[in-house]
């Protein structure tokens, strides 16, 4: 029963993957498409050479692998702290530098937890990404009945200028403004309709950025965004949106280096991942003087099927497909996965599966063991073209 079950739910998203466009398509030529991905899934060869870390592996061709963390797993979980150490050149704190954990007043900072992660990084000599600065997410309760369109602008700068200048030095980089972009939403150019853009307007995009670059002229300035990724026509509205965001930026002179493409990916989408889209679209990223970051990788499992093995090879297909083509573009100079071990992500809460059983969506499973998605980020790292320049 559970296994017909099982089944069912699968094939609904073959219905969509497999055969897309194909809307004539019957069920039986469904069902053989599925089946004929999941042969391919089952053959195909994840096998890597050597014991380097992802670290090593991605340092030999100058390239970053980081990993974002929540502090507490840190401090009270041993092993996992210690793969964090083995395996990342850089870490971003996953909540700890967000409004709601820096700001428990409309007055007072509160470093404490954000410090703890930053001590441990630096103890290992893992490079930084300060995350993030202006989002409409992750503000304190007090936000709305305190800040209004007259002291809306003091307040951006005061925490930009308050945050970015006390980790000055400190950071690679920062993700000054996050998922600025929702096409749908009936506002101009894609905006989002957020609080900020409520407030203040769109100048809140450059007026963040040029308070961050006088705060920290030395660290990389990123706009950071989701849903780039694959070849439907929702992401390519928003791809066109926050490139032509970029361009009005870089225009008008603001400080921007980087966009940041966060790849939450979901393996239901194995075969949306479209090379010929993605070059174009990073290498005109990258044509107009921006670095690019692969900032959030995960990979979502919540409509495969319960089999584990399938499961995990679906997952490294995705990994090693999208992160082959993205390497590929130099100006892509580290990727990031959101979280290291299946035991702390975030996509248990965010994309739980329907039968209960525990995502499987990062490199390291439940007990800090490497999986095939570890290999599979090794197999794209070992297929990147070596940069000229080191990153660190
Ligand atoms: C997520 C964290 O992982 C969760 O712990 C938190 O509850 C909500 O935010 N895009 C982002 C990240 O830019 O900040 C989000 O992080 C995930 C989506």
């Amino acid at each position: 029963m559970g296994d017909h079950l099982d089944r069912r739910g699968f094939l609904k998203f073959g219905a969509g993957v497999v055969v897309g466009a194909l809307a004539t398509a019957s069920t039986d030529q469904i069902i053989d498409a599925t089946s004929g991905l999941e042969r391919s899934l089952r053959d195909r060869d994840f096998s890597v050479e050597g014991s380097q870390s992802l670290q090593a592996r991605a340092r030999d061709k100058n390239l970053i692998f980081g990993a974002s963390t929540t502090a507490r797993p840190i401090r009270e979980d041993a092993v996992y702290a210690q793969r964090f150490a083995q395996e990342c050149a850089m870490l971003v704190p996953a909540n700890e530098l967000k409004w709601q954990a820096l700001r428990p007043t409309p007055t007072t900072y509160n470093y404490e937890r954000g410090d703890r992660l930053i001590h441990f990084a630096q103890k290992h000599n893992m490079m930084l990404r300060g995350h993030t600065l202006v989002w409409h997410q992750g503000l304190p309760p007090w936000f709305k009945d305190t800040v209004h369109a007259n002291n809306a602008e003091r307040f951006m700068a005061d925490h930009i200028q308050t945050v970015v200048s006390r980790y000055a030095g400190q950071m690679h980089s920062w993700d000054v403004v996050n998922e600025a972009i929702a096409p749908g939403q009936g506002q101009a150019r894609g905006l989002r309709n957020t609080p900020w853009l409520r407030l203040m307007g769109e100048s809140y995009i450059e007026k963040a950025f040029r308070l961050a670059h006088e705060a920290d002229p030395k660290a990389l300035l990123f706009y950071n965004d989701f849903n780039l990724d694959f070849a439907n026509p929702k992401d390519e509205k928003k791809r066109v949106a926050v490139l032509q965001l970029i361009e009005r930026l870089l225009d008008k002179g603001v400080p921007i280096h980087g966009l940041g493409t966060q790849a939450h990916l979901n393996a239901a989408k194995l075969q949306q991942i479209h090379a010929g889209k993605l070059r174009q679209y990073f290498g005109r990223i990258a044509r107009l003087g921006l670095k690019v970051m692969v900032t959030e990788l995960d990979v979502i499992d919540q409509q495969l099927p319960r089999d584990i093995d399938l499961r995990d090879r679906y997952v490294a297909a995705t990994y090693e497909d999208y992160l082959t083509i993205l390497l590929q573009e130099a100006a892509v100079i580290g990727v990031i996965t959101w979280g290291l071990s299946d035991r702390y992500t975030w996509l248990s809460g965010e994309k739980p599966r329907r039968d209960g059983l525990p995502v499987r969506p990062l490199p390291y499973d439940q007990n800090h063991r490497p999986k095939l998605a570890w290999n599979a980020i090794a197999r794209a790292i070992a297929q990147a073209p070596p940069r000229q320049v080191s990153q660190s």
